[in-house]
């Protein structure tokens, strides 16, 4: 018996999942009145199996939601609470956010920027970044943001896919008190790139930067543009936005998010699971580089004109105590963020949050990666007070937004460490076999959605066909999550991790072949294979096989620098290896097919399991064998 938490908020709306499981399409029709259209929608759901179209004939603009609705009533409330990493902080009203957002979209209009355009946006966590997608979002151009740790190549091969001819930078960001020279990366990225017609540089750090005379500078173009410009209005399923996450290829996938569904599937998660009042001031730790910072940092927030803290650097920065002195400074009621950050405050102890004054705190949420529950209940405990529930939060790059949550500001319900509860309201979680049949309680298997919901993608950019493989050829009526997921007795779900070859490191998600074909980039290297191995921190950790090209002799030691050198600029930092074993060869099965959970065991030093697929025994025993060398030679080291 796994143990409960009894700690609501006094929430308790039954009607409203009873009218979900009644019909879940005419409950969404009823979400999105929530929502303000510039004309209603004539058919709720098109489901033409896998494309789903919400609100059909509606048209709909997300700036216009997220910021026109609040003027007049909010112009002077506070929209973002800034703080920059080395102190600063900057207060951005919901009047000053609508005038900037209708500036740059009369500058993004100026250099022939359109509807339906792609634009690239490469920015730090600065407010310019959500004003430069509401731009986007205003006239109907699509924003693909690239997250700011992303390398050169990364940054290529996306402006390539969705064919972004403008692009929005900054000369520099911040991390860790060191600049990152975000301009000069753009400059590496496009080279030879000749569609892109324009970068904007936002002038963030002061450093010297090279322009040329495709690129302008942000507060140039801004001093001279117009504040007035009315929302397109735009079909339900006009692509908001495209974000490229990892799969299990070799390529970042687009994942292509429209606007109706999505905005009405974040205004009712919002509301549901963090309960959020005029009064709150939330604070959402991720980068909006990444989807939940689309969602829950962007868009949601905004739509329910919250006050919301934004913070710029890095979450330990200049110490550990960077994230409860920002709590206390803005009064925080609203705190959400993930298990790798709440593993590395626990690790530095009690007496860190306990000497910050954290009694604003009335909710607490977890996102990305499953929660251990001692970290959920240190959480609780340490941090709650023992009075704020605990959201755990399920949801995917391609959901759009929160699929399996508690929901306090809808209901009360018993709390248990580690478990993200009940499907949200209007959407039907199944655990499923192989054969796409539903499995008892207690037993662990595939994590499927069985309707379609309305912050799903529309597809993947560009590649229909790809969308549906990856998504819906493994249940021809369900929608596949890739993860691993049982049901207890009590119908709670409890998230197991990833069934396919997708690593979530620190809560990042790094796709093993994309790692795997930068690797073998390196022309020393003839295979490689990644997997990830638990990690007391960041909960996954990545170590990477190679196996050499024959005659290669370089030093390993210098190898295995040049090797993390070329992950670091084919993908970026987030994706370095823990550590790089080489050895003469790898186990695969007799299909070929490399055998990463073999791996994976060896590093973890788990059992190795059954190995009768395999081509050629032999192999394991030399990966084991290399690897217990290897360990001994790292034991020497450190002793
Ligand atoms: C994992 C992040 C357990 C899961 C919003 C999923 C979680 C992947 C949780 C999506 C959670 C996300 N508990 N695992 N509460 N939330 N995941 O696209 O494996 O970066 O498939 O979206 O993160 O990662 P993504």
């Amino acid at each position: 018996m796994s143990e409960t938490f009894h700690v609501g908020l006094g929430n308790n709306d039954t009607g409203l999942r009873k009218k979900a499981d009644a019909d879940f399409v005419s409950f969404w029709d009823e979400q999105a009145k929530n929502m303000s259209w510039f004309s209603t929608w004539e058919k709720t759901l098109d489901w033409t199996p896998p494309f789903a179209k919400w609100f059909v004939g509606g048209t709909i603009n997300a700036s216009y939601n997220a910021l026109d609705v609040h003027q007049t009533s909010k112009s002077h409330k506070s929209a973002i609470l800034w703080e920059g990493e080395n102190g600063e902080s900057r207060i951005v009203t919901y009047g000053e956010m609508f005038t900037q957002v209708k500036k740059f979209a009369n500058v993004l209009k100026s250099l022939g920027v359109q509807r339906g355009d792609r634009v690239t946006i490469y920015l730090p966590m600065v407010p310019e970044l959500p004003i430069a997608m509401l731009a986007c979002a205003r006239i109907g151009a699509t924003h693909t943001v690239v997250f700011s740790g992303f390398s050169a190549a990364s940054i290529k091969d996306r402006v390539l896919d969705s064919k972004s001819k403008i692009i929005v930078t900054a000369d520099g960001g911040y991390r860790r008190g060191k600049i990152v020279r975000l301009k000069d990366i753009i400059d590496d990225a496009i080279d030879g790139l000749d569609f892109v017609e324009h970068v904007i540089v936002l002038e963030r750090t002061k450093n010297k930067i090279s322009m040329s005379s495709r690129d302008k500078l942000w507060t140039e173009l801004m001093s001279e543009s117009s504040d007035s410009c009315d929302a397109e209005k735009l079909p339900s399923d006009h692509p908001l936005y495209i974000l490229y996450t990892s799969g299990t290829t070799g390529k970042p996938k687009g994942v292509l998010h429209g606007t109706g569904g999505y905005l009405t599937h974040l205004y009712s998660t919002f509301k549901w699971a963090f309960d959020i009042k005029d009064s709150d001031v939330f604070f959402c730790t991720a980068d909006i580089g990444w989807v939940t910072g689309h969602s829950y940092v962007v868009y949601a927030p905004l739509l329910h004109g919250a006050t919301q803290v934004m913070y710029e650097g890095a979450p330990d920065f200049p110490d550990v105590s960077r994230m409860w002195d920002i709590l206390q400074k803005y009064k925080v009621t609203i705190f959400y963020t993930t298990p790798t950050a709440l593993r590395m405050f626990m690790k530095f102890g009690d007496d860190v949050p306990n000497s910050f004054d954290l009694s604003s705190l009335r909710l607490l949420g977890t996102v990305g990666e499953p929660i251990n529950p001692e970290v959920w209940k240190w959480y609780f405990k340490t941090v709650g007070k023992e009075k704020c529930p605990i959201v755990d939060t399920w949801w995917q790059t391609e959901t759009g937004g929160m699929l399996i949550s508690p929901l306090p500001g809808l209901e009360t319900i018993p709390l248990k460490p580690g478990s993200g509860t009940l499907p949200i309201p209007g959407v039907s979680v199944g655990i499923v076999d192989e054969n796409g049949d539903d499995l008892p309680a207690n037993t662990k298997g595939y994590l499927v959605i069985k309707n379609p919901w309305p912050g799903m993608l529309l597809t993947l950019w560009g590649d229909d066909e790809k969308y549906k493989t990856v998504y819906w050829s493994k249940y021809e009526n369900y929608y596949y999550s890739g993860d691993y997921a049982r049901k207890d007795d009590d119908g709670y779900i409890w998230l197991l991790g990833r069934a396919d070859d997708v690593l979530k490191v620190a809560g990042h998600r790094i796709g093993t072949a994309e790692l795997e074909s930068c690797m073998v980039s390196h022309p020393g290297v003839a295979e490689s294979a990644a997997c990830g191995i638990p990690d007391d921190i960041k909960g996954e950790v990545i170590v990477a096989f190679v196996v050499l090209k024959h005659g290669v002799s370089k030093d390993p030691a210098i190898l295995e620098k040049e090797i993390y050198d070329k992950i670091r600029t084919g993908i970026g930092a987030i994706a370095t290896p823990k550590q790089i074993y080489f050895v003469s060869k790898l186990p695969k099965t007799r299909s070929g097919k490399i055998m990463r959970r073999l791996l994976k065991a060896i590093a973890s030093h788990e059992k190795i399991g059954d190995v009768s697929t395999l081509e050629d025994g032999a192999a394991v025993a030399e990966v084991q064998q290399v690897f217990d060398e290897i360990q001994k030679s790292i034991e020497a080291d450190s002793r």
